[in-house]
């Protein structure tokens, strides 16, 4: 047995574990359960064609083995749902726009469904869209300037700046702001991607320089990485998305942060800002919720890829495990 073989069952075991946990806290039994659907965990990602062998390929890896997960649980298991994405000429990221879509379009309002995870990434509901209208990109930074700052700020003893508490005591030095928003990544039109290559270590160490040069406090250091995400989201929109969104709905751990809340309803007046929680999802919650629905509809053979966020052709998504 190859190494990975064995990491990948005994990932299945601990997903069949703690679904198992989950079907019993929800006071349900497996018997009940019509569906388990597993992401997994990605280790490899190659969205663009490269790699060894004879032909340039796409690939994309998570490990999880949904086999276990439906031995285990005895639930059918949907799993591997990048890949037809990938074989189909798709990227295979992101996949939840598709559950925004069913989650959120609406008839009237064109809504902007805003993750703010380490990068920050919108998913376009125009109103009553048809799939082929949604479009979902990376808007910049999300959390990761931030944490990265108050890491070294604090020698590693804090881990995110709670609550933006730090930040609200702070103010944005408009011209530093002004130098970052000419990163050119936020130059870049869709579809885009972006990580920690353009928005990580390296890049913090210069603004690092850039603020002790100015002579800023931790305070307005910190309250403008804040803005900066604010602003490069606003700016995002006014540059990239076809309209005007009458509502934005947040999720991903940067909710949490009020001051980038209160810095996003500036830079964007006449919007609306929702949370997932307003509309009975709780944060934690989203990423499995999409990917329930993205399972469902592998059993329905509906496919749910967006071709507006991946690139790839229409595909029916994911592989089944029978029990
Ligand atoms: N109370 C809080 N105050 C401020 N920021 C918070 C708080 N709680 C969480 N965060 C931020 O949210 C981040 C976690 O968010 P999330 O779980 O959406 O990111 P992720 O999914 O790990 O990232 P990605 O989606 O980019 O892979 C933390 O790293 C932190 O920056
Ligand atoms: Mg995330």
């Amino acid at each position: 047995m190859t190494a990975s073989a064995a990491s990948t069952s005994s990932l299945g075991e601990a997903f069949a574990a703690a679904a198992l946990a989950a079907i019993r806290a929800a006071g349900l039994s497996p018997a009940e359960v019509h569906l388990i659907a597993s992401h997994g965990q990605t280790i490899h990602h190659l969205p663009e064609p490269g790699g060894v062998g004879p032909w340039p390929v796409r690939a994309t890896l998570q490990i999880g083995e949904p086999a276990v997960i439906a031995r285990r649980t005895g639930v059918l298991t949907v799993g591997n749902f990048r890949a037809a994405d990938v074989a189909a000429g798709g990227q295979g990221a992101p996949l939840v726009p598709y559950a925004d879509w069913v989650l959120f379009g609406d008839a009237r309002a064109h809504r902007a469904i805003q993750n703010i995870g380490g990068i920050a990434n919108v998913t376009w509901l125009p109103a009553g869209a048809d799939i082929h209208a949604v479009a979902a990109f990376d808007t910049g930074p999300g959390n990761m300037l931030i944490d990265g700052a108050v890491r070294r700020l604090t020698g590693g003893a804090r881990e995110c700046d709670d609550g933006g508490a730090r930040a609200a005591t702070g103010a944005p030095d408009r011209d530093l702001l002004a130098w970052l928003m000419q990163h050119p990544f936020l130059q870049q039109p869709p579809p885009r991607t972006t990580g920690r290559e353009a928005f990580g270590a390296g890049f913090l160490s210069e603004i690092l320089a850039r603020a002790a040069a100015r002579g800023l406090s931790e305070a307005d250091l910190l309250a403008t990485l804040t803005a900066f995400t604010a602003e490069s989201i606003a700016d995002a929109y006014r540059r990239w998305l076809p309209g005007r969104p009458d509502e934005v709905i947040l999720g991903g751990g940067g909710t949490r942060n009020l001051t980038l809340r209160r810095l996003l309803a500036a830079a964007l007046p006449g919007t609306r800002l929702r949370t997932h929680a307003d509309f009975g999802i709780p944060d934690d919650a989203k990423e499995a919720v999409a990917f329930a629905i993205l399972g469902n509809e592998a059993l329905l053979g509906v496919p749910a890829n967006v071709p507006g966020a991946t690139g790839g052709q229409p595909a029916v998504l994911g592989q089944v495990a029978f029990p």
